[in-house]
Order: C-alpha cells, then structure tokens, then sequence
C-alpha cells in the first residue's frame, strides 16, 4: 500500500487528488488546517478503498511540518510520494503589491514545500518515491496582476528543476503538474490587492479538480517530469518559448481589460 503525504488535502485539487489515490488502494496523509474538513475527506478516502490519517495543521510553521513527516513515518511506516499542493493565489498589480503578504504568501507557495522536500527525503530516498510540486501555467507565464503569485510558482519551478537533477541519483523523482484554470475555491480563497475588481466568478476555462487529479496520478506512475493539464497551458507554454513577442502583445491588452468581479 503506498503512502502519499498530500498538502492542502481539504478541499480542491488536494481533496480530488485524495479520493483518486484512495480509489488505488493508498494510505494518505492528509495535511490542511481546517480540521473538520480533512475528517470529511478521510471519510471519502476510506469510502473509496483507501486509508487516511489527518494531521491538521498550517504547513508554513516548522513545528507543524516537522510533526507531519514524524507521523507519516511513524504512522504510516514511510513516505512513497510527498505532494506539495497547498498555495494560495495572489491577485495586484505590481504596483499595488503589499510585500509583507507577498512574504506571507511566499512562506506557503515556496519555502513549505522546499523544507517538505528537505525533511522528507530520507523516507523518499528509501522508497525510491515522488515529489509532486502543483505549480502552474503561473510557474512560466506572468501576466497581468499575476505579478505575486507567479513570481511564487517560478521559484517553485526553479527549486523543483534544480532538485529533481539532485534527487536523481538518490532514486527519487520529482514531477511537476501546471494546471491553468481549475474549479476550485481557489480564486475566492486568493488575497486580493485593495480595489482589484474581479476573481470571485467562475472562469469558464477551468478545469474540474478531477481531471487534474488524474494526469497528476498518470504523472506519478510514468513518472513524467513535467504535465502541463490542459490545451490552455499547453498554448500558453509555447507561446513563452516560440513567441514571445506576440505573447507580449496579448498581456498588454490584457493589462487593460479588468475581470468582472
Ligand atoms: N485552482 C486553480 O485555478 C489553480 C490553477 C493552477 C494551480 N493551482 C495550484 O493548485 C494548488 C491547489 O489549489 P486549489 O485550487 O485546490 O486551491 P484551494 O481550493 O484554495 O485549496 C488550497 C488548499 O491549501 C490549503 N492551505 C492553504 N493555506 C494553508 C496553510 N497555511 N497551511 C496548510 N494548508 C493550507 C487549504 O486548506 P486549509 O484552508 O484548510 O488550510 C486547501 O486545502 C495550489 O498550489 C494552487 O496554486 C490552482
């Protein structure tokens, strides 16, 4: 039975991605701070095929992520994939960003799940297991009033990149999944600059959390370094590579366009 440590297990990309690893027969470990909640997904775990064990918690203090990896091992007897997905979005523009919740923000998006990485490593060299790092098509494009939050996926895409060479030899690999718009209460849950309209309506490019969910498991099994989730990511990817300036031009106009709130 494999264990899979899953932050931001409570709702979301997380709580999908609980209930299609249950459904492979998996022991999770569910780590979010809403309590209540993550019982209710151990329930759907357990309903499923699986087995959860909650450990409530915020994983931007050390203590918390130190007692989550204690009780992985102890509890679960090991860790065979470690997925970072608890973030937050981060809605300014750049003039407008607040840097003290851009810290904050940073301590959730990037410096969590590196220190995760670091803590888990001997239980994942041991099981030649997965890091997952849920980035997303904010880890390559920035574009306007992204300024924040896309800065925090690039750093997680640098540390994972330069990770997933270091791990190699340790046997454990590290995949990337880059999701674009997905049905979440993700953008309501976002932090908003002061006046910036929008981001409480559904977009109605998004994706549901399941299908995430099942590329991102795919991912794990084939050990794919990189999955980007959707035909949207996939342009938008390109088009950062092959071009750029054309991809500038469409972010200027976006940069004019407000999203309705
Ligand atoms: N939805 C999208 O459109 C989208 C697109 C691309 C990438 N992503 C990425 O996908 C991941 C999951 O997003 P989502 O859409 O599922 O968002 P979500 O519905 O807002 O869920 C976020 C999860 O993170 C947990 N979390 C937040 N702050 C935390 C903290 N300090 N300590 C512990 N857990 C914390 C939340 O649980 P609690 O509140 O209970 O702590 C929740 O379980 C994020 O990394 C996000 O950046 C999302």
């Amino acid at each position: 039975m494999k264990t899979v440590v899953l932050t931001g297990a409570s709702m979301g990309i997380g709580r999908a991605l609980a209930v299609a690893w249950a459904a492979r027969g998996a022991k999770l470990v569910l780590s979010a701070r809403s309590e209540n909640a993550l019982h209710e997904v151990a329930k759907d775990v357990v309903n499923a095929g699986g087995k959860a064990i909650v450990v409530p918690g915020d994983v931007t203090d050390e203590k918390y992520r130190l007692e989550l990896i204690r009780r992985a091992n102890e509890e679960a007897g090991g860790i065979d994939v470690l997925v970072n997905n608890a973030g937050r979005g981060f809605y300014a523009p750049a003039l407008q960003i607040d840097v003290d919740r851009m810290r904050e923000m940073f301590e959730l998006n990037v410096f969590a799940p590196l220190r995760l990485v670091q803590l888990a490593a001997p239980a994942l060299a041991e099981s030649r297991g997965t890091v997952v790092m849920m980035s997303s098509v904010a880890g390559i494009v920035a574009a306007p009033r992204y300024a924040a939050y896309a800065a925090s996926k690039f750093a997680l895409e640098a540390i994972s990149m330069s990770m997933r060479a270091e791990l190699a030899e340790r046997g454990v690999r590290v995949v990337v999944i880059r999701p674009g718009p997905v049905d979440t209460p993700f953008r309501s849950n976002a932090t908003k600059a002061e006046g910036v309209p929008g981001y409480d309506k559904p977009d109605p490019r998004a994706q549901s959390a399941g299908a995430v969910a099942a590329l991102t498991l795919r991912a794990v099994e084939r050990g794919a370094p990189v999955v980007e989730t959707s035909a949207f990511v996939r342009v938008a990817s390109a088009a950062s590579r092959l071009a750029p300036g054309p991809l500038r031009l469409v972010m200027r106009r976006m940069a004019t366009k407000h999203p309705e709130g």
